[in-house]
């Protein structure tokens, strides 16, 4: 077969002939993986294919590339980039990010911007001191304006340090999801629990408005809020996170992109159709925009969320659909809306005035938020924890949005012009936020979750096996999945 003249395929270890014909020649296998099937130029062979060209995935193709591997990415979408989303403002080209936003000042971080070139700052550097924006407080479901006892800057900055110490005690919890055994019952407490209990309440203002989506902010256990808010980040929020200077955080994306492309390294509005995992390495069917490809690759790194659902196509083990089938999440939405009616200067935070301490209640938009520019705001919108994948449709999620901003509208006309607001641009991130029940935490969970990583060629990362924090997951993956990965290829 003249596929095997390619150099990638003669240098494959695991290719030795005994192990092609088991693999080609099976009678029982999926006709799908015929190789005699595909014409040459369709059938590609890599070091590690990657699966979703988000966060996690990008930065590893980047970081194997730099370290001579051979990589394919294979993303669902017409861009990489994932819950990084930048809307430019057709009529003054202005950037807004309204996905990701806020990076660690760490190595990593500061690394990866400098080799794409892509200067950074601390946010709100550039802000213009006259025009601050103006939080205001309401309840989404009634529209009524909504006290809120704000704790002062110096009782947050205390439980910040108390919250702090606490971390202190797991150094490896900055790391990943290393969770001591026994699993100390703090970790499990419900939030709004733990932080009475270490008399910390004063942090749950900045979490929830620097990072809202985790449903039921208070009930969720506290293990959950951590992996977020560990050390690295809370360090970030005392010394002042980072953002791009032009606060066009896509620009790093668009020069991978043009990067993988050109390396023939990335297939864009693709997805894997079938897979083969083992000892022998990774064969997936993909199906691209000009037709069906089979990659051929010696490792395969997941960064997708690993619901079953989403997974159908990669032939789980038991193993791992055990753990998976065990995951529940968040729907959360983000969108740039115009007509909200409310003025330029004014950011609207959800909140209630009857529930522990006043956060709203769920699904409800968590806030509409200024922008850069004059006439749009920015609303994101949330669901509470569940297990299903797709918690609500997009276009229930935007009735409610809207629905909202008309309740505030009505019930305070002195403040609001009565408008009909308008969707310019709307995206979903769902599912968000993976995680597990209390119960699924204690029962092994996380070390089940890790235990995967390398099974049948398959490596894993992203939020799901890190946190939804972008500089967390590019340390996570470059220090704890990379070298394992890399081992012996
Ligand atoms: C509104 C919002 C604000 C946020 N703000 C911040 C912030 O300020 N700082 C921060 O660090 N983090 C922030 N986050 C968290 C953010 O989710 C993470 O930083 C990070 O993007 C997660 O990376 P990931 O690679 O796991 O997932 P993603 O970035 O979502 O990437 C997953 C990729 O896989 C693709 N994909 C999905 N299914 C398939 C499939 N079947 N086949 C192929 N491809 C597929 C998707 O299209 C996507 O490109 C924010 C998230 C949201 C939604
Ligand atoms: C990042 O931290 C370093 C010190 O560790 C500091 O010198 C630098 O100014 C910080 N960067 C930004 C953009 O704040
Ligand atoms: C909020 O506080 C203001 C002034 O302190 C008061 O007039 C108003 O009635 C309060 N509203 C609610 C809903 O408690
Ligand atoms: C923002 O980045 C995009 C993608 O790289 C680019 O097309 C655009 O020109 C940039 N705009 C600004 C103002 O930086
Ligand atoms: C509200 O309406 C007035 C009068 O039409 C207009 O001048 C103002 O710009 C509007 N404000 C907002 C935020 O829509």
């Amino acid at each position: 077969m003249a596929a095997y003249e390619h150099p990638a395929f003669r240098s494959a270890l695991f290719f030795s002939a005994s192990l092609v014909l088991q693999t080609f020649a099976s009678p029982n296998q999926t006709p799908g993986f015929d190789i005699a099937k595909f014409k040459k130029a369709d059938i590609v062979y890599k070091d590690v294919a990657i699966i979703g060209g988000g966060s996690a995935g990008t930065y590893s193709a980047i970081s194997l590339k730099d370290k001579g591997k051979s990589v394919i990415v294979i993303e669902k979408k017409n861009r990489i980039g994932g819950n990084t989303e930048t809307y430019i403002d057709p009529a003054t080209k202005t950037p807004i990010d309204i996905g990701v936003q806020m990076f660690h000042n760490i190595s990593v971080v500061n690394d990866y911007f400098n080799r794409f070139q892509v200067p950074l700052i601390k946010y709100g550097a550039d802000a213009d001191p006259n025009a601050q924006p103006v939080n205001a407080q309401y309840d989404f479901r009634t529209g009524k304006a909504v006290n809120v006892s704000f704790p002062t800057a110096e009782a947050v900055g205390a439980a910040f340090g108390k919250f702090a110490q606490f971390l202190a005690q797991y150094p490896r919890l900055n790391d990943g999801m290393f969770l001591p055994d026994p699993i100390p019952a703090d970790f499990l407490l419900p939030l709004g629990d733990f932080v009475k209990k270490y008399d910390c309440e004063a942090i749950l203002n900045t979490m929830f408005e620097l990072d809202p989506a985790l449903g039921d902010f208070t009930t969720v256990p506290a293990i959950e809020r951590i992996r977020v808010f560990g050390l690295s980040l809370v360090e970030a929020v005392g010394t002042g996170v980072l953002t791009t200077a032009h606060h066009n955080n896509s620009e790093l994306y668009t020069r991978a992109q043009t990067e993988l492309l050109s390396a023939s390294s990335l297939l864009l509005s693709s997805e894997v159709v079938a897979s083969q995992r083992g000892q022998a390495g990774i064969k997936l069917v993909v199906s691209t925009p000009t037709g069906k490809k089979l990659i051929i690759a010696k490792r395969l790194l997941i960064t997708i969320p690993p619901k079953v659902d989403i997974l159908a196509p990669f032939d789980l083990s038991k193993q791992e659909t055990g753990v998976f089938s065990k995951l529940i999440d968040v729907g959360y939405y983000t969108s740039v809306m115009k007509n909200t009616g409310i003025p330029d200067n004014v950011g609207i935070f959800n909140y209630a005035q009857d529930t522990p301490y006043n956060f709203p209640v769920l699904p409800k938009g968590y806030n509409v938020q200024t922008t850069r520019v004059p006439g749009l705001h920015q609303a994101l919108y949330g669901t509470p924890r569940s297990s299903k994948t797709f918690p609500m449709s997009d276009d229930a999620v935007k009735a409610d949005i809207i629905k909202g901003i008309k309740a505030i509208q009505k019930a305070n006309p002195d403040k609001f012009n009565q408008t009909e607001p308008e969707f310019v641009f709307f995206s979903a991130h769902t599912p968000f936020y993976l995680q597990v029940k209390p119960e699924d935490i204690k029962a092994g969970h996380y070390e089940k979750l890790y235990a995967l990583q390398g099974l049948r060629n398959t490596y894993w990362t992203g939020a799901t096996f890190r946190a939804q924090d972008s500089s967390d997951i590019w340390r996570y993956s470059e220090n704890e999945v990379l070298p394992k990965l890399l081992a012996g290829l």
